[in-house]
């Protein structure tokens, strides 16, 4: 089994070596081969995702990611700055599918900045669209406003569509996912502002009716946004679109108490897949042995589940950090008082020796 291991920037280097320890300690049976990305990618061959890179990634069965950015490529141009790296890839990999669940541990209940009753137990799952929307529709641009008020003036301009199709495919990934859980799906738009939100939730309205024991409900974005911190665990499965996503699953990431502990998966329609942690490449704490490697692990476990047919593998990682956790092992955004404060490879070690 080959897998692309792409690094990046910042924590990237650091979190993606445990989980590269971590695979190595299930066996022998993982060709994996690493390659730069992001800005790492930049600075050694003058672009985010070099062609070598991409082919690497499509040619590997899965694909295991670090995170990619950093303060230093603020100036360059759109196209060669890091995320370009990530986007590139879901979009030539054709990577529609983005599960970002949100868990919370039940070690980490005071980790988090709302009340334990509001998120003890707490298990919900983001299913986000990241093909299409305002990331990547055209025409987009700078250009001279013809606006009569501000003729003249320089605007910035991006151009937000979903065709039915892409609704549809996403809309079924999460009816299907919803089934395996708590079978409730909320769709999230702005079906009272926006055009392609109405298009969104009609389409929603028509999947669900080949999925009559799930229940659709339907949520504006900003109660959405509201609602996950009033009562996120009425939530089960939400979908929506790349860019209200994207905001989103950062929210209820940190419902959770850390963004540090969560995996995600982004998959093409055979569940070929990306696995990367939900959060950035944190350049502020970049290289002091600090960052939580836990979420990269776990995206490794989602890995062997979701695209290398491995589920008893990813259960021995994911028990291994329930372990590593009810030890008291923590990073330092997951400490709290009374638990023993680790470094990133601390933690590494303690899941690897835990997986025996
Ligand atoms: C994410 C990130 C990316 C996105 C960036 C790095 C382009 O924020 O994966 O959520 O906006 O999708
Ligand atoms: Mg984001």
């Amino acid at each position: 089994m080959k897998i692309a291991v792409l690094p990046g920037d910042g924590i990237g280097p650091e979190i993606v070596a445990q989980a590269v320890r971590v695979l190595k300690a299930l066996g022998p049976q993982f060709d994996l081969e690493e390659a730069p990305v992001g800005g790492a990618a930049f600075d050694l061959s003058g672009h985010p995702l070099p062609p070598a890179t991409l082919e690497l990634a499509k040619k590997a069965d899965a694909i295991l990611f670090g995170a990619v950015g950093d303060w230093k490529y603020d100036t360059l141009a759109r196209e060669l700055r890091p995320e370009q790296a990530i986007l590139g890839l879901r979009k030539h990999l054709e990577l529609f599918a983005n599960f970002r669940p949100a868990i919370c541990y039940p070690e980490l209940t005071a980790a988090s900045s709302l009340k334990p009753e509001i998120i003890g137990g707490l298990d919900i799952l983001i299913v986000r669209e990241l093909n299409g929307d305002i990331y990547f529709g055209q025409p987009r641009g700078i250009r001279t406003s013809e606006l009569p008020l501000f003729k003249g003036a320089r605007e910035g301009f991006d151009t937000m569509h979903y065709s039915e199709p892409e609704v549809e495919r996403i809309g079924r990934v999460a009816f299907e996912a919803a089934r395996k859980r708590g079978k409730k799906v909320c769709s999230v738009d702005k079906a009272n502002v926006l055009e392609t939100s109405q298009l969104w939730r009609e389409v929603m309205i028509r999947v669900s009716k080949e999925y009559p024991d799930v229940e659709l409900s339907h949520m504006y974005v900003d109660n959405a946004a509201m609602q996950l911190v009033k009562a996120p665990k009425a939530f089960d499965v939400v979908v929506t679109g790349n860019l209200f996503g994207d905001i989103l699953s950062d929210e209820a990431a940190m419902l959770t108490g850390s963004i540090g502990m969560l995996p995600s998966a982004s998959l093409d329609k055979n569940n070929k897949g990306l696995y990367e942690p939900s959060h950035g490449s944190a350049p502020d704490i970049a290289g002091k042995g600090i960052a939580n490697p836990l979420a990269t692990i776990l995206s490794a476990a989602m890995m062997l589940r979701y695209s290398l047919g491995m589920p008893a593998e990813a259960d021995r990682i994911e028990k291994a950090v329930q372990k590593v956790l009810a030890q008291g092992l923590r990073t330092a955004d997951i400490y709290t008082e009374g638990t023993q404060k680790v470094s990133t490879v601390q933690m590494g070690d303690a899941v690897v020796a835990a997986l025996a």
